[in-house]
């Protein structure tokens, strides 16, 4: 993969939808790496509720998530005041330039798009336009900060390629005009790199090791949810599906046994070791046994994590505070990408 041109500082971005409950997936994909890009990025942390309304909301549940998935990203470890945490439509340039955006993007290329696919099922006349257009929304959520790497699991892989395909077509188009405001290398968006590491970039759903777990299931039993107590988790683990072998003692025996690879990855995520090490610990005994160590893991990590969460959740004025402090943030580098942005274009406005 190329890397971003050397006037691109390295600067993360990454957005998490202020829907439902949110989820050991969530965590793993998504919260732990942006925690851990602290250390060597500029970041910026986003609950993307623009996107949440491509699909209807009740607008108190969706206040509710907007402080929920907030008060999750501080209680995991980010640092709201060294970083940047917000929501989305706090920062209208996000809007402004999504629509720069859709005059970019071909539909052909939303047409590829396979989670507007699912999302939209069977009756895809009745999606709104909004579920459709969602990708460039998200293109313009990274490249109005002009962010050079996305952390985010590997659901959503597809979306990232787009955002690329739209830097680098906005590059293209615009060249001459990009070159004549001062980019000597025609080079105004990052083309911002996915980031999907570690050991369960795609955490499955525990009653069906084929299936993604998600917020949407309509089986409370097929996710462990960031505010699940001690005793959810314990019980979710151990009715969690299993087969009947005992656990291999190499990785190799974890293929066509996609609940015991999910559930030795949830283990290697949480420990922060590989599945290897986890096997050789584990390998030959029983599910059991394992399962009891899973959830003695699960619940250490976790516990704290809620805890904290129910104590930020029950002062929204302060979670408000940090949303609004982020926005302000965010706000000054998007209106310099769009100020340019605009004289790329050809827009007249106020220097
Ligand atoms: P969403 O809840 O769809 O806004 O997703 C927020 C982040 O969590 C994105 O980076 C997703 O890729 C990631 N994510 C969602 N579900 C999973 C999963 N089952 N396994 C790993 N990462 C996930
Ligand atoms: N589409 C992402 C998801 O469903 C959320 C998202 C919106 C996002 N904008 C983003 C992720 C920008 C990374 C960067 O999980």
């Amino acid at each position: 993969m190329s890397s971003p041109s050397p006037h691109f500082p390295q600067r993360a971005f990454s957005g998490v939808q202020p829907t439902g409950n949110l989820h050991l997936g969530n965590y793993l994909g998504a919260i732990t790496r942006f925690v851990e890009l602290q250390k060597t990025h500029e970041c910026i942390y986003c609950v993307v509720d623009m996107h949440a309304i491509t699909v209807p909301q009740d607008p108190d549940e969706l206040t509710a998530s907007i402080r929920e998935v907030t008060a999750a990203f501080i209680a995991a470890g980010i640092d709201a005041e060294k970083h940047i945490v917000f929501n989305q439509s706090q920062v209208s340039e996000h809007a402004e330039l999504a629509w720069v955006f859709n005059c970019v993007a071909r539909l052909g290329w939303l047409n590829r798009m396979t989670q507007f696919k699912e999302k939209a099922g069977k009756d895809r006349e009745n999606a709104s336009v909004g579920l459709y257009a969602y990708p460039t929304l998200m293109a313009a959520d990274i490249l109005v900060y002009r962010a050079t790497h996305v952390p985010v699991g590997e659901d959503q892989k597809q979306h990232l390629e787009l955002s690329r395909d739209i830097a680098q077509k906005f590059n293209n188009d615009f060249g001459d005009s990009i070159r004549g405001h001062g980019f000597a290398d025609g080079q105004f968006f990052p083309l911002p790199e996915p980031m999907i590491t570690g050991p369960a970039t795609r955490v499955m759903s525990l009653r069906d090791g084929t299936k993604k777990m998600s917020k949407s299931d309509p089986s409370d039993y097929s996710r462990i949810n960031l505010t699940d107590d001690a005793d959810t988790i314990a019980q979710k683990i151990r009715k969690a599906k299993t087969d009947p072998e005992p656990l291999p003692r190499e990785e190799k025996g974890l293929e066509a046994r996609p609940e015991a690879d999910n559930l030795v990855g949830i283990y290697a995520a949480l420990s922060d070791k590989t599945k290897a090490d986890v096997l050789r610990e584990y390998g030959g005994g029983q599910f059991s046994t394992f399962k009891n160590a899973l959830v003695e893991l699960c619940v250490t990590k976790l516990a704290p994590i809620a805890s904290e969460m129910k104590r930020l959740v029950a002062d929204p004025g302060h979670v408000d505070a940090i949303l609004i402090d982020g926005a302000d943030r965010a706000r000054a580098i998007a209106a310099e990408t769009m100020k340019k942005t605009k004289d790329i274009v050809g827009f007249v406005h106020k220097h």
